[in-house]
């Protein structure tokens, strides 16, 4: 009787030891990819997406605490070409050399929108980032409302007004003058010196 309980307990202890030192043999003799070529881990993807979803669904706020109005989603254009565009492309434009060679490739958000999630959902991503894909966080760079303006723009990126979309597709070079700034830079019309504006304008 004591043995027959005894070899219950071996057998326990063996049949957690086995799979532990597999999943250490294939780390520790190279078996797992580390290239960001290489295939996907077993069950990578889906243990990725799984957690990731269930963290979002009780964290992210259900709606957006700013309007969709155009002066956020510009201000979303100006936080999405300097923070995003490398990885995520612009609207009819190829993919970026960074964004070719990473794992997991970074979406095209003009070309595979994000408009069918929650704003809520989206601005989780960019406030915390997606651990292990380069997804960045970028609670530590923009503010909260920023975070919310570039979410609002992805969110809405199918049904995006003209204005928006050629703030959208300015050069890159520039981009600093281009007339998305405007708002916020030339409200003021009683500045008395904005009548020499140009002659200055790299003395900025
Ligand atoms: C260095 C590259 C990089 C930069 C810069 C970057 N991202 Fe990402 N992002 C990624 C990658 C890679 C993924 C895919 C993660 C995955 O597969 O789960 C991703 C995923 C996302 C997703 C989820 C897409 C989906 O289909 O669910 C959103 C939304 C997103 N990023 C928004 C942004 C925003 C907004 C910015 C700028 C403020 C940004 N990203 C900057 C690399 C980047």
């Amino acid at each position: 009787m004591r043995s027959g309980f005894g070899g219950i307990i071996f057998g326990i202890i063996l049949g957690l030891l086995i799979p532990a030192l597999a999943a250490y043999a294939y780390f520790r003799f190279g078996y797992a990819p580390v290239a960001t070529s290489a295939a996907p881990m077993p069950f990578e993807k889906m243990a990725a997406k799984m957690a990731l979803k269930a963290r979002i669904n009780s964290e992210a706020p259900k709606s957006a605490p700013i309007p969709a109005d155009e002066p956020n989603l510009l201000a979303g254009v100006q936080i999405y070409r300097q923070d995003c565009a490398v990885c995520h492309g612009e609207p009819g434009k190829a993919a970026t050399n960074i964004a070719k060679g990473m794992f997991p490739n970074p979406p095209q958000l003009f070309v595979h929108t994000v408009s069918d999630d929650p704003v809520g959902t989206t601005y989780w991503k960019v406030v915390n980032g997606i651990r292990m894909t380069g997804m960045p966080a970028f609670k530590p760079a923009l503010s909260d409302t920023q975070s919310w303006q570039v979410s609002l723009l992805l969110a809405n990126a199918d049904t995006l007004p003209a204005s928006v979309l050629s703030a959208l597709s300015q050069p890159m070079t520039g981009a600093a003058n281009a007339p998305a700034a405007a708002p916020g830079t030339n409200s003021d019309t009683s500045n008395d010196k904005s009548g020499s504006i140009s002659p200055k304008h790299s003395g900025k």
